[in-house]
This record gives structure tokens, sequence and C-alpha cells, in this order.
């Protein structure tokens, strides 16, 4: 099968976008003629509930060569690592961190690569998340996957990816992210041997930009940033397989040609890409620091204002210049849970121990925060400087559900039993007679 290329982007954050790969195919002035031009068919995608209000309504209208209906019924597939089952083992309010998934040495694709390390809520319930890694070593071939459960936010740790969708192409590398919608049909292709990442499956509302309040109209993750693919289609007929997810297990079905047919489209819902090193960072330029929430790049909000299903927050590189404060993140408890994961470089928490592809969770109100090494240099760190922190990039999964790791998480060898060490040498600096 011939690989679909990217034909460049188009940017803006939940826009009304359109684009055709051949002139013509968009109709002018109404969303379903009663004949598309070129044969094709007109199909609508919903994102959001029909009567969703305008802001958040997100919807697409898809002109293809044959309607998505068109497969054989679903048989449910077998997979080992890949679910929702997040009440396999008790919730833990210990402070866990894991070291990156081994590569495998088998062909392995990114269905087949997805292991499930942790999550809350479900698809039934429309809130929560799942959270996901991969690793992978081949593209997938003559199979095609979409998830009606949630929306994937796909953060590549190694390995630059193609992700070829019924909306275009999108490719992405480490400190890149994409966001696949519900429901969108895609294929996800290797550009090197090897691919390693983390997926965030958001059971709740769609992710958005997060209000700016007193910060203004710009900074954070700017809305002209986020990338949206050209339409690009495959007019390919074989025997292929469309795997889907569906309330939490996965299914497959022979489909007799590409579902990647979509010659045209216009619309909101739509993937898309963003460059997590444009992310217009901002701190404290006096003193102190303001929430971690400084560091959200996309959110979906809850039901409980200023509450979220889930925040996507980033680390990155930043100068550190507040006077007379403990410059490293602080310790603290959270009535929210916080997953991360390190795409590269070192976390300025930690001074050891948290690998790029590794992962660390920390509980509602688990106590956390830099381990002794990183307190004590910090602590009498020259303040009369800044500090820079150059080559990293970390981020965070926040949810305002407990996140509860699976039982193959907990019994995974890359499970640190002694991650609760890192803290053990803190010492007891108390002295009542001092100042
Ligand atoms: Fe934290």
């Amino acid at each position: 099968m011939s690989a679909m290329q990217s034909r460049g982007y188009q940017s803006g954050f939940g826009n009304e976008f359109a684009s055709e790969a051949i002139a013509g195919a968009l109709p002018q002035g109404q969303n379903s003629p009663q004949r598309v031009a070129h044969g094709l068919y007109a199909e609508q995608l919903s994102g959001t509930a029909f009567t969703a209000p305008r802001h958040t309504n997100r919807r697409s209208w898809l002109y293809r060569i044959r309607p998505a209906a068109v497969h054989e019924p679903f048989q449910p597939l077998a997979h080992a690592a890949f679910h929702n089952r997040f009440d396999e083992a008790p919730a833990t309010p210990n402070q866990l961190r894991w070291d990156p998934l081994p590569l495998p040495s088998g062909p392995v694709d990114f269905v087949d690569g997805l292991t499930t390390l942790a999550g809350n809520g479900g698809a039934a319930e429309q809130a929560g998340i799942g959270i996901h890694l991969y690793s992978a070593n081949r593209s997938m071939q003559g199979r095609f996957f979409y998830d009606a459960d949630g929306e994937l936010l796909i953060v590549p740790q190694l390995g630059s990816l193609r992700l070829a969708t019924e909306l275009g192409v999108l490719e992405i590398e480490p400190q890149e992210i994409a966001v696949i919608p519900r429901g969108v049909r895609f294929r996800v292709e290797l550009l090197g041997d090897q691919a390693r990442g983390y997926v965030c499956e958001n059971f709740g509302a769609l992710l958005r930009l997060p209000d700016l309040g007193p910060i203004g109209s710009n900074c954070l993750a700017n809305a002209r940033d986020f990338l949206i693919p050209h339409a690009a289609y495959e007019d390919v007929d074989g025997a292929f397989e469309l795997i889907a997810k569906f309330q939490g297990a996965l299914w497959s079905a022979k489909i007799d040609h590409s579902p990647l047919d979509v010659v045209a489209w216009h619309g909101n819902y739509a993937p898309y890409k963003y460059d997590l090193r444009h992310f217009n960072t901002i701190g404290s330029i006096s003193y102190d620091h303001p929430d971690p929430s400084i560091f959200t790049v996309l959110t979906s909000p809850s039901d409980t204002a200023g509450t979220a299903n889930i925040d996507f927050a980033i680390f990155p590189p930043r100068w550190l210049v507040a006077q007379h404060t403990f410059r490293p993140p602080w310790f603290h408890r959270n009535v929210a849970s916080e997953f991360m994961g390190l795409i590269t470089g070192v976390y300025d928490a930690k001074a050891e121990g948290f690998l790029p592809g590794g992962a660390s969770l920390h509980n509602c109100m688990s106590g956390h925060g830099p381990d002794a090494a990183t307190f004590e240099k910090a602590s009498v760190a020259d303040l009369s400087k800044p500090d820079v922190i150059g080559g990293t990039m970390a981020f965070m999964f926040e949810t305002r559900r407990v996140i509860r790791p699976t039982q193959q998480a907990l019994a995974s060898p890359q499970l640190q039993d002694n991650y609760y060490e890192c803290w053990q040498g803190i010492r007891k600096h108390f002295e009542p007679s001092q100042a």
C-alpha cells in the first residue's frame, strides 16, 4: 500500500477548516448536495452532541470514495495489554515510578505495542482517562484503527511517526504531540526503526486550550501553532482490517478498501499536532512559583468549573530567576492525581531515576516533591544568578480522579520498588534556636 504523504498543514485551534485533495471536490454553499462532485459520498462526523453550545460544537463533513459504513461485521479482538480495566487492582497511595518500556524484539506495530499503565473512569461514563504506553518497531500494515471511546493524545518519546488519518497526514517527532479525535480512522507508520511513547485516551470533554484569565490574549500554547492536515486520500482496494476500540475492548472487521479515502473535508473536528517547543512558558520574575497549572497546554474540562477531567501540562526548558525562593518544584500534596512522563533530558525535581520514556504516579494527597539530593543542592544555591533549565521536556497528565494502575503495571518488571527511597535521605534540619 502506498503511504499517504503530508501535504503541509493548516493552522489554528477549533477553527472551521476546509481542504480538498482534488480541486472542486468540496461542495459550495451546502453540505450534502444530491450528487457530490467526482462521485463522492457526503458523510458527517460529529465529535460533540448535535446541540452542544456553538463554542464547543465540533463536527466535520467528509467527502469520500465510500461511506464509513462499508465493512463486514466486527468480531471481538483479543489484546493482552491494551484495555480499560482500571479496577483489577486496589488503587494505591504509594508513590510509583516505572523505568521505560523495553523495545520489542519481534515485529510489533503501534496497536499491538500498546500497554495500559493506568486510568480512571471509562467510556461508558464519558469521563476519565486511560494512560497507555506504546513500543513498536514496524508500521501498521493493512490495518486501520479508530477509538470510539475517546480522543487520543499521542506523546512520542522515541522515533517519529506518520499518522495517516481520514482527514490527512500528521508527522510528529519527539517533543511534538498529536491528537486523533474520537472515531477518526488512522494508520500509524514509523519513520524510523523504533518508536516509543505515551498515549492519553480522553473519555471526557474534548481537549481545548485553557482560558488565560489575567494572562491576556497570548502565551502558553498559542492557537496559531496548532497544525491541522490538508485532505489526502488513498484509493486502494484489498483485504484489510479495521480495528475499533469500543467500550474498553477491541473489535476487528474485514474491509475491502482503505478507509482513508476522504478526498475533501470541511469542519472543526479534525486531528491536530503541536510542537511543545513553541509553548510560551510563564513563571515568576519576583519570588515563589505559580501553581503548575501555568504550564497547561490543553485541558479537558469536567462539569465542575476549574476542575479538569484532565490537564495536559509540560515542563519545558525555562529560566528560573525567583529570588529568596526554593527554585525547583516544591514539596506538595494535591487533591488531583498526577501522572508524569519524560520525553527528553532531566526533570529538575529529580537527580536520578526518572528516565526518558519512564513514568511516575503521585495520586491524590500522596506527598511528593524533590528528592534529597535536589533539595540539598537547591536550598544552598546562589540565587544572585538565574538558573537555566535546558534540554528537557517532561509532561503531566493531571486528573481530578484517582489514577488507578492496572494489574500489569503493578506487576511490571519496570516498576521501581525502591522509588520511595529518594526521599529517605531527607535530613532533619530543625533547630529551634536558629533563625
Ligand atoms: Fe506534583
